[in-house]
């Protein structure tokens, strides 16, 4: 596969762009958001940054019709590296290209609409189930904690496998 040359993503909240940010910093590509990647030519061989929804990377159909997407990077509340393999078939990413999940943040305020809605419901529901729960593990506390209230687990290090990858590429 070829080295990317740009990194695209899209972000309701803020999140993944704090991530394609940093990876551009410690790649050196430029970074667009999907909305802004039309001065981008097509086929362009891209690493995509999308935020989670229902397990749904958002934007990624349409980088696909756009760009040669080499990675995939879903950012969502769930601990970096966990659900890659519910991503990669929820969203029909083919085996050669490599998918990685983040940890982001959740902020109800910044959300609006239907996706506020669903939110509300999700702490409710998702919050009370884990806050009752009796064995939960490390990754379950970050979760409970990030629902109830709210947080921001963009790292650099969380990248780390990302980067690794990049370097990899000839
Ligand atoms: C409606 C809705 C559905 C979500 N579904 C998921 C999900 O399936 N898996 C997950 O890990 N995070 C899920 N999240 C959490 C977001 O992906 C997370 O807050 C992410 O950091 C948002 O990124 P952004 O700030 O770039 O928009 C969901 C959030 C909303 C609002």
């Amino acid at each position: 596969m070829e080295k990317p040359m740009a990194i695209v993503f899209k972000s309701n909240t803020g999140y993944t762009k704090k991530y394609a940010e940093l990876l551009a910093e410690q790649t050196g590509l430029p970074v667009y958001s999907l909305e802004q990647s039309d001065t981008l030519s097509e086929q362009t061989p891209i690493i995509y940054l999308g935020w989670l929804m229902a397990g749904v990377v958002q934007g990624y159909k349409k980088a696909v019709k756009r760009f040669r997407v080499c990675a995939v990077c879903g950012v969502g509340m769930g601990a970096t590296g966990s659900q890659i393999e519910d991503v990669r078939k929820n969203n029909n990413i083919g085996a050669e290209v490599p998918v990685y999940t983040l940890q982001g943040g959740f902020d109800l305020n910044r959300l609006h609409g239907v996706y506020k809605f669903m939110m509300q419901v999700m702490k409710k529901t998702a919050g009370r189930a884990l806050a009752e729960k009796q064995d939960r593990t490390p990754e379950e506390d970050v979760m409970l904690k990030l629902l109830m209230e709210g947080g921001d687990c963009v790292s650099s290090d969380n990248l780390a496998e990302v980067v690794t990858w990049y370097e990899q590429q000839a």
